[in-house]
């Protein structure tokens, strides 16, 4: 039964890829000017494996940090935390800095999944908070409470409940999730309310690290590079509530409103705009746009009012049919 338990508990490790270091420099280096004095909490993030923990140990100094923290997530042993104030020469083989960065941190245990047996574990089918590490445990919700800066990237499967306890704990962030996630209501509300906008580098398709016992089903969407086995994920996103440059850059545009262009949607007096480079100069009304675009939103330029397809609308009463062809999801959105 025991065994059983910790199959199921094993096959629940879905979310196992981990984020390369040349995304996490590409994408952080635009957030340098936040971290001085701060104390950042990478809480889905094993020493170990995490090229986040690992870029923060490298660039502590020259970041200027207080602190770092990690804890991560552990079905089947107990987990720890680590708290780092600095003090390595973290230059030269990674491994190396890693461990040296290890042994110099303050290490605790989590105890979480020691209290509910006497083996110290009892697996479900399910990760619960009371297991080692998990960011909604206790322990960790008191690590994230002495923290300003969160940096990581979260379950996927967890993403809205993984932002919507940053947000109850008013904490700073820079994390990963899917394009897909601007559609959700929660997260849609929060960017509509600019309380989160996309980070910098996003689009595209990026290569995450996975373990060996990882099962992709599809063939393009993996590589073996020495040894190492990779997993593609199309249409990544950053999320943060720190501000940045690209979010107030202006978009340039040149074409004139027409309306044989532009078709309104059959039921509101909203224009549908297929992408985002034509979206008219001279046009002050309601446009459709598609999702993507909330990539190029800059808040002194633009209104997000709604989010709408077919059947849906969240914010503004619109769908999007036009002469009774369904159109795919879009923001709706306003001039300033
Ligand atoms: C997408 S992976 C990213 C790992 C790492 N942050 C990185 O970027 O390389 C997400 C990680 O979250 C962990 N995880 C899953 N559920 C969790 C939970 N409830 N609490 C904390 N971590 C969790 C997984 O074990 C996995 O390692």
């Amino acid at each position: 039964m025991a065994n059983m338990s910790l199959s199921n508990a094993r096959r629940q490790k879905v979310d196992e890829f981990y984020t390369q270091l040349s995304d996490i420099e590409k994408e952080l280096g635009h957030y340098t000017k936040h971290f001085k004095g701060k104390v950042v909490f990478c809480n889905c993030d094993d020493p170990e494996t995490s090229n986040f923990w690992y870029y923060f140990i490298v660039n502590f100094e020259r970041l200027g940090l207080k602190k770092l923290i990690t804890t991560h997530f552990e079905l089947d042993k107990p987990s720890y935390m680590l708290e780092y104030e600095g003090g390595i020469d973290a230059r030269g083989d990674k491994q190396a800095v890693v461990q040296k960065a290890i042994i110099k941190s303050r290490k605790k245990p989590l105890k979480q999944n020691f209290e509910q047996g006497e083996q110290g574990v009892l697996f479900t089918n399910e990760p619960t908070r009371s297991m080692s590490g998990d960011f909604r445990s206790p322990e960790c919700i008191e690590l994230l409470q002495r923290s300003d800066i969160v940096v990581t990237n979260p379950p996927f499967s967890l993403f809205r409940e993984y932002v919507a306890q940053l947000i109850e704990h008013k904490k700073k962030f820079i994390i990963i999730g899917d394009v897909n996630a601007l559609s959700y209501k929660e997260t849609f509300l929060l960017i509509k309310e600019n309380k989160i906008w996309p980070g910098v580098d996003n689009g595209g398709t990026k290569w995450f690290q996975v373990p060996p016992h990882y099962e992709i089903q599809t063939e393009s969407r993996k590589k073996v590079e020495n040894g190492i086995r990779y997993f593609s994920k199309g249409s990544i996103m950053w999320f943060t509530n720190l501000d940045h440059a690209k979010r107030h850059e202006k978009l340039v545009l040149y074409k004139k409103y027409n309306p044989g262009e532009y078709p309104k949607y059959d039921n509101c007096d909203v224009i549908e705009v297929s992408t985002y480079k034509d979206i008219p100069v001279d046009y002050d009304g309601v446009m459709g746009v598609p999702i993507t675009f909330a990539d190029k939103y800059n808040p002194e330029q633009f209104e997000i009012l709604g989010i709408a397809n077919s059947a849906r609308w969240i914010g503004y009463k619109c769908c999007t049919i036009i002469g009774g062809k369904k159109i795919y999801n879009r923001l709706l959105i306003k001039k300033l």
